[in-house]
């Protein structure tokens, strides 16, 4: 099958800071000397020092990655006190309340005012360069001086996204050895609230029990709900700042120190704190943003993710604040107060780039066009898709009904560990095809291999690699190198492994299809299919679970848990609702199991190794192809797992 293609449009060309001619051009710059190539593109940010040097990586042995290392700045400084001069009293963030008659605008100089009142709260409070801070909040506006109030001091931010439990939080908080959080009273989504320092405080005496101790709590007022309070720990984020001075001069950062953690789930383990460093990353974040979404002087800018996510690291804050946009930050949710949301503050705060996951698409595409065509969204002129594939179906949606067939659409591919977008069209430049990511950006150099390391050079499907550093990179998993090492360069020696399956078409467009590992993809959140599972093992009646995704209309993929009980105890629909609600109790609401069947046995071989080809099989109903059973130890097992099987087309 051919899909079709897009031309790029007249208007699209003309207005676009890269056409065909100049990506081509660029990207055979980048590669055949990236060296050059980002010595020039590097200036992009304010260097306090410049670098003399550019780029110093490895992917093979110990895997060092260093960009821009002798050269000196800092982050806050690029994404506020740089551009004051020009515009300090344009709108840098325009917040969007989750009630649709609250918001406000906060200008650069008003930005640079409090970010600086935090950054001089947190130096009272004992935080020093280097520190971990962890950030647990809700989309306010004060969620983004947090992490600008970091960088200006040298603090290491690691955001922990505000839907995870106590444990999740708990878990996190260890991992970094953090001593000071952030957080409010309450977050609001949707009108329902969600107790932030409820969870707060219980992750702390998590943490305690493990030998963490948490000593500086700064809470800001959102709902002004009853909470719990420690005087010796507890601060309210608006007294302090009212007592702090509104100047902090920026600390001097190298290029290469920490900037933030992140923690993000892997195929094993417990998630992994992804490390970014100051400059090259934040390099990448705003050249992606620019070119991109052909970002303007004075556009509207919209990403609907959340700052607990990757993308709202690098594109509600760096690289928007980094470029002097106006980005927009919304509390929200789409459905809320109903599915017309989105586009009706698409008008509101006439926005002309709107990034968002094919996971809303799809929600808001069932929910029906006379939600989209009561808005106007002239103003639109760029449509961003980010965080899992999105299909054709939804794609046609996202083009037709909410761009009028005038927005290209931008289907940026990219992982949290990558740090910005990697394989996207450009609108300008791109022919467009739906459902396929495209084309790599400029300095990359994507590959497909088998599975034993084979380089495909033709149109196929392989494992995504990248071969090459690029700027954006993580450098390393906090406190385990080794891990980062084994993680993604050991499957195939001096590459960086993507964990992702891959088609390269006949036009060279790569369409990304799907997690090759263990971790699955819901509503474009990334999860680990052994967390879930040892969630499920820690409930005091199981004694053994799997967990596989299964392909989901909204979300993408499903949640589906095989679970084997321990002797004596049975199986209910009671239990069943228990399990669902421990999970989520474990890891927060969205790991929560979408299905689970409680299975006698599980499909093992000889040695005792969970075939889960087989259960993935089962749960897509598609049991018709299940391959060479002939190595499991149990095959009688399988009988029982399809004839109890929950989803049934
Ligand atoms: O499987 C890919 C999918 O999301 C994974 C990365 O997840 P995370 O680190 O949470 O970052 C999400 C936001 C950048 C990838 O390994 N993914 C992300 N974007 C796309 C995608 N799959 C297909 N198309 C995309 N555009």
């Amino acid at each position: 099958m051919t899909a079709k293609i897009h031309r790029v449009r007249k208007a699209a060309k003309k207005r676009a800071f890269i056409d065909k001619e100049i990506y081509e051009d660029w990207y055979s710059q980048s590669i055949k000397n990236p060296e050059k190539f980002w010595r020039k593109h590097g200036k992009r940010i304010d260097w306090f020092k410049p670098y003399t040097k550019v780029k110093n990586t490895s992917f093979s042995g110990k895997v060092s990655i260093k960009w821009f290392e002798d050269g000196v700045t800092n982050v806050s400084y690029n994404c506020i006190d740089r551009h004051l001069k020009k515009r300090g009293n344009q709108v840098a963030i325009i917040w969007e309340g989750d009630n649709p008659y609250d918001d406000k605008k906060i200008t650069y100089n008003e930005l640079y005012e409090q970010v600086c009142r935090l950054a001089n709260v947190l130096k009272a409070n004992g935080v020093k360069k280097g520190d971990r801070v962890t950030i647990y909040m809700p989309m306010i506006v004060e969620a983004a001086y947090a992490m600008l109030a970091c960088t200006r001091i040298g603090a290491i931010h690691s955001i922990v996204f505000g839907g995870f439990s106590p444990d999740a939080l708990a878990g996190r908080i260890v991992d970094c050895d953090s001593n000071v959080i952030i957080t409010a009273d309450e977050g609001i989504r949707g009108g329902r609230v969600v107790p932030l320092k409820e969870n707060t405080d219980e992750a702390i005496e998590i943490a305690k029990k493990q030998g963490v101790e948490v000593d500086t709590v700064l809470v800001v007022r959102r709902t002004g709900a009853e909470i719990g309070w420690s005087d010796d720990r507890d601060i309210w984020y608006h007294k302090a700042i009212q007592a702090a001075k509104p100047d902090c001069p920026p600390a001097r950062m190298k290029a290469e120190d920490p900037l933030f953690i992140l923690y993000t789930s892997g195929s094993t383990g417990k998630p992994k704190g992804v490390l970014h460093t100051t400059g090259g990353y934040l390099v990448y974040a705003s050249m992606t943003h620019e070119y991109v979404f052909d970002y303007h002087e004075g556009d509207i800018y919209w990403c609907t993710a959340d700052v607990g996510w990757v993308t709202g690291h690098s594109y509600i804050v760096y690289g928007p604040l980094a470029n002097g946009a106006t980005t927009l930050m919304f509390e929200g949710v789409p459905n809320y107060p109903d599915a017309g949301r989105f586009w009706d503050i698409v008008d509101k705060h006439q926005v002309n780039i709107f990034y968002t996951a094919p996971t809303a698409i799809r929600a808001l595409m069932g929910a029906g066009n006379e939600f989209v065509l009561r808005s106007s969204r002239k103003s639109l002129r760029t449509l961003g898709s980010v965080g899992e594939p999105i299909n054709p179906e939804a794609w046609d949606w996202y083009y037709d009904v909410v761009g009028g067939r005038k927005c290209p659409i931008v289907d940026t591919w990219w992982q949290t560990e990558t740090g910005g977008i990697m394989i996207t069209p450009l609108p300008g430049a791109t022919d467009l095809k739906a459902g396929s990511a495209t084309l790599p950006f400029f300095g990359i150099q994507p590959q497909l291999v088998d599975g034993d390391g084979n380089v495909l050079e033709t149109a196929t499907n392989g494992n995504l690699c990248i071969v090459d550093s690029w700027p954006g990179q993580m450098r390393t998993v906090y406190g385990d190198h080794e891990r980062f090492v084994q993680t993604y360069f050991s499957s195939y020696k001096g590459k960086y492994f993507t964990g992702d399956g891959c088609r390269r078409d006949e036009d060279g467009y790569f369409w990304i299809t799907g997690r090759v590992d263990d971790v699955i993809n819901v509503s474009g959140h990334r999860m680990g299919t052994a967390e879930v599972e040892s969630a499920l093992v820690a409930h005091e009646k199981v004694s053994e679970a799997a967990v596989v995704g299964y392909p989901h209309d909204i979300k993408g993929q499903g949640i589906y848990c095989y679970v084997t009980l321990m002797a004596g105890d049975k199986e209910s629909e009671k239990l069943r609702k228990e399990l669902i609600t421990h999970v989520r109790h474990e890891i927060g609401p969205i790991a929560s199991p979408d299905k689970i069947q409680f299975a006698p046995g599980l499909p093992k071989t000889r040695s005792g190794k969970i075939m889960r080809r087989i259960l993935r099989k089962i749960a897509e109903d598609d049991f018709g192809s299940l391959g060479d059973t002939s190595t499991l130890a149990e095959p009688a097992v399988v009988d029982d797992l399809i004839k109890n099987r929950q989803n049934r087309h």
